[in-house]
C-alpha cells in the first residue's frame, strides 16, 4: 500500500510518499519546505504568514513528493492528511488540498492527528515487532508536552500534559528573551554546550508534586528576572551569559522531563520508551534519558525517531495513517485545530 501524506499544521509544508507492507513502513520521498526563515525575523510564528507561505508551496511540495518517489497518482492508494491540532489557516491549506486531490484522483483520505504522527514516526524503517508493548510515549514539541501510554499499536491512552507552555515553546520563548531567532531549541542546544552549568539555577516546576503534569512557563519568567537584574546593573547580555542561560534552560527542561517520565514509568510498567516531536532532536536530552534508563530501568528499550522525523514532516503522518488505515470520503474530512487525544 502506498500513501501520499500532507502535513501543514504549523510552519512546515510537507509531503511524503510512504510504502507500507505488513512489517515495515518505508519512506519513498519526504519533502519539507519551511517558512521558518520568515518567523526567525519576527521571533515567533505569525499564523497569517505561515498560512500564506503554505499556500505558496503546497502544490510544488506534493508534486516533488510524487516525482521523488517515482509515483503517479494512480499508484497511490490513499491520501493521508493532518486534520489537527494546529493553526487553522495552515491546517486548511493541507486539508483542502487533500480533499481536492481525493476528488480528482478518486482516492480516499485518511485523516490523521498530528500528535499521533509524532508517536508513529518511531515505527518508520523498523520492523514492526521491534517496539515492545506496553510503551510509554513522550511527545515534546513546540505546541505539546504529553505522556501517552500505548498498550499496542493503535491503542493510545493520554496520561498527562503541560498545564501551560510546552517544552519546545519554553525553548523558543526563552530564546526570544536571549535575542535568538526562532526556532530557538536547536540554537540553545548548541550554546548550552559552551555554558557553565553552575552559573544560573532555574526552577524545576512541579517536580516535587505528586502529579505527572508538566509546567514550563515559570522558566521563562525566571530567565526574564535574571536578564532584568543584569540590565538594571547597566550590563548587557554578553555571549558567555547567553551560553550560561542556555545551559540553565536546557538543564531545567531535561530535569523536569526526566522526573515526570520516570514517575510515569513507576506507575505504568512499560517495556519501551519512545520520543516524538521537535525537542526529541536534542542530543543532550536523548543522552540524559539514556543514562537515566541505564541506571534506573535498564530493561526498558528506548526509541527516538531519526532527526528529520522528530520535527514536523509528512512521513510520520503516513505512518500513523498506515496504522489506523481508516479511509474516509473527502466530504467527511474537516480541519480541527483543537483535536487532541480523544
Ligand atoms: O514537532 P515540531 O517540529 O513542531 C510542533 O509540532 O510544534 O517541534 C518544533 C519545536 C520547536 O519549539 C523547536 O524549538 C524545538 O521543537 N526543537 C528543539 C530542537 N530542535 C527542535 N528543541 C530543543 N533542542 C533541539 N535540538
Ligand atoms: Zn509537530
Amino acid at each position: 500500500m502506498k500513501i501520499l501524506g500532507i502535513e501543514t499544521s504549523c510552519d512546515e509544508t510537507a509531503s511524503s510518499v510512504v510504502e507500507f507492507n505488513k512489517n515495515q513502513i518505508k519512506i519513498l520521498s519526504n519533502i519539507i519546505s519551511s517558512s521558518m526563515d520568515f518567523h526567525a525575523k519576527t521571533g515567533g510564528i505569525i499564523p497569517e504568514v505561515a498560512a500564506r507561505e503554505q499556500l505558496k508551496y503546497i502544490i510544488q511540495v506534493v508534486n516533488e513528493a510524487l516525482t521523488k518517489s517515482n509515483c503517479q497518482p494512480e499508484n497511490i492508494d490513499a491520501i493521508a492528511v493532518t486534520v489537527g491540532p494546529g493553526l487553522i489557516g495552515s491546517l486548511l491549506v493541507g486539508v483542502e488540498t487533500a480533499k481536492t486531490l481525493s476528488y480528482v484522483w478518486n482516492k480516499p483520505v485518511i485523516p490523521v492527528n498530528h500528535l499521533f504522527g509524532h508517536i508513529y514516526a518511531n515505527f518508520i524503517g523498523k520492523e514492526q515487532k521491534d517496539i515492545l508493548f506496553p510503551s510509554l510515549a513522550l511527545i515534546i514539541s513546540g505546541g505539546h508536552t504529553d505522556l501517552v501510554l500505548m498498550q499496542k499499536k493503535g491503542d493510545l491512552q493520554w496520561i498527562s500534559g503541560t498545564r501551560d507552555d510546552a517544552a519546545g515553546e519554553a525553548f523558543d520563548k526563552i530564546g526570544r528573551l536571549l535575542g535568538l531567532p526562532y526556532p530557538a531549541g536547536p540554537i540553545i542546544e548548541k550554546l548550552a554546550a559552551k555554558g557553565d552549568p553552575k552559573k544560573f539555577k532555574l526552577p524545576r516546576p512541579l517536580i516535587h508534586e505528586d502529579t505527572l503534569d508538566f509546567s514550563f512557563s515559570g522558566l521563562k519568567t525566571a530567565v526574564l528576572r535574571i536578564i532584568q537584574r543584569i540590565e538594571k546593573n547597566d550590563k548587557t547580555l554578553d555571549e558567555r551569559t547567553i551560553c550560561d542561560l542556555a545551559r540553565a534552560t536546557q538543564d531545567a527542561i531535561i530535569d523536569v522531563l526526566i522526573n515526570k517520565t520516570f514517575k510515569a514509568i513507576k506507575q505504568y510498567p512499560v517495556q519501551s520508551l519512545i520520543f516524538g516531536g521537535g525537542v526529541s532532536a536534542n542530543e543532550t536530552l536523548k543522552a540524559s534519558f539514556q543514562n537515566e534508563l541505564l541506571s534506573k530501568s535498564p530493561a526498558i528499550n528506548f526509541f527516538t525517531p531519526e532527526k528529520v522525523l522528530c520535527t514536523d514532516n509528512a512521513a510520520m503522518i503516513c505512518a500513523a495513517a498506515a496504522i489506523y488505515n481508516n479511509p474516509t470520503s473527502w466530504e467527511n474530512i474537516e480541519a480541527n485545530p483543537e483535536l487532541y487525544f480523544d
